[in-house]
């Protein structure tokens, strides 16, 4: 009684393992990483990040892969049928939807800031930071993100360009990450080596790596659980989706860890590149959202080949937000073929569209509407928080009740068929307990509950 899916499936292993670590590696891994790292004060917000990774991520990327080859269809339409299945409630179709909806208020923001990257292919590679110094490179970035049409341009040209690979389904996917990954890895091998050559090697990794844990507050703890979620792509159904194309017969436990393990060691080698290089130039790793787009450009002005390095290094942030943000769209546009009966391509427009529109809203949000805020944040810092910090891990706490509770546990072990009986185990245990207490205690912590 194996279903296939009616949007085709993944040609090999190699495909899925690419689309999913296409989609995993992104903003997050390179630009949201480094920054949230230097607000949260270094080591000890990379330990407790890499624990969520291993102990709340890969369980819950298992458990999400899972459900979607068994379910076969877009997330809503997945999680409607395999609760009918476990003769569970009506509700948990409603996890999809706060899927769908998280994917649409993530792209809004997520292609704006895929914007500045593209922008600053063309600034750095032009020549504008050649000598430049910390205060010119603030006045270009201040600027820039001061101009809402040049930021709703490049938001408009990167929906496009998402919207591109996605009407074009599972084959358009599998093309365009076969050859973004392995020259994304190239040239993040080049920076690093850059940054041992010319930054402060030693003080980057100790930032990185050695851990004061008076550094981290409780709301640091969220962000760092937030993030292992948002860097994996969990909690909202992306790889829910891409395990419906995924054929029945490869293992779900191997590729999840190759994935996993995938993202993390682009997010150090992003850290491992960008740091030293904040460091050998007297720059401040708390500032913000503008890191990578104030500091590293001021390294490419005063480096031997610095236009072609640092255009390769925005190309690269470039390449990494595509493949990532066609799986941000992707559960609503097969929710609309399937239940609407639409044409991808028609999908793709009206899913754009309203992404779009969000996304104009963290366009203003950086110039005109900078100071409408709500509790201290401007629009982009509240669709950031709420997404990151609250839908995913929401979203990732009942996949794991889902898979490890109401779930009948022989579906739940055929359909991932780990070799050992002790590895399912782990697992279960893993998403039965280990995964909804921690996100529950971080929650609560975060309140202020306890
Ligand atoms: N993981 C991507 C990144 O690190 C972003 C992303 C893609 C994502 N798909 C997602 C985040 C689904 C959350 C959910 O940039």
């Amino acid at each position: 009684m194996r279903k296939t899916s009616q949007h085709g499936q993944w040609s090999s292993r190699l495909a899925f393992i690419l689309a999913a670590t296409g989609s995993a590696v992104g903003l997050g891994n390179i630009w949201k990483f480094p920054y949230i790292t230097g607000e949260n004060g270094g080591g000890a917000f990379v330990l407790v990040y890499l624990a969520c990774i291993f102990a709340i991520g890969i369980p819950i990327m298992m458990a999400e892969i899972m459900l979607g080859r068994r379910g076969r269809q877009s997330p809503i339409n997945t999680m409607r049928d395999l609760a009918r299945e476990a003769a569970g409630s009506r509700f948990w179709s409603w996890l999809g939807w706060l899927g769908v909806i998280a994917g649409f208020l993530i792209l809004s923001y997520y292609s704006v800031i895929a914007g500045w990257a593209m922008a600053y292919v063309v600034r750095v590679g032009s020549g504008v930071f050649d000598g430049v110094t910390s205060d010119g490179v603030s006045n270009i970035f201040g600027q820039f993100i001061a101009d809402p049409e040049k930021l709703l341009a490049w938001h408009s040209l990167f929906m496009i360009l998402t919207m591109l690979v996605v009407a074009r389904g599972v084959k358009g996917l599998e093309r365009t990450v076969k050859f973004l990954m392995p020259a994304l890895l190239v040239i993040l091998v080049l920076l690093v080596g850059y940054a041992m050559e010319q930054g402060s090697f030693q003080q980057g990794v100790s930032f990185l790596f050695k851990a004061d844990f008076s550094k981290i507050t409780s709301d640091g703890i969220l962000t760092a659980m937030g993030h292992a979620f948002f860097t994996l792509s969990l909690g909202m159904g992306a790889i829910m989706v891409y395990g419906s194309y995924l054929p029945s017969k490869i293992s779900i436990g191997s590729t999840t860890i190759i994935i996993a393990l995938a993202d993390t060691a682009v997010a150090l080698l992003a850290g491992l590149a960008i740091f030293p290089i904040v460091f050998a130039n007297g720059l401040e790793p708390g500032s913000g959202p503008g890191l990578i787009f104030q500091t590293l450009p001021i390294a490419f002005g005063h480096m031997a080949y610095g236009s072609i390095f640092g255009a390769l290094f925005f190309v690269l942030l470039f390449f990494a937000a595509w493949s990532s943000s066609i799986s941000l769209i992707e559960p609503a546009v097969a929710w609309l073929v399937e239940n609407k009966k639409m044409s991808r391509m028609r999908a793709c427009i009206w899913a754009g569209l309203v992404t779009w529109t969000v996304g104009i809203g963290t366009v203003l949000s950086f110039n005109i509407a900078a100071d409408l805020t709500l509790f201290g944040k401007t629009f982009f810092d509240v669709l950031d928080y709420l997404t990151a910090n609250i839908m995913l891990p929401l979203g990732g706490l009942c996949i794991a009740i889902f898979a490890g509770w109401v779930m009948n546990k022989e579906t739940a072990r055929q359909e991932l068929s780990l070799k050992h009986a002790a590895l399912f185990n782990t697992w279960l245990f893993l998403v039965k307990f280990v995964s909804p207490l921690a996100v529950l205690v971080v929650f609560l912590k975060a309140i202020e509950v306890i």
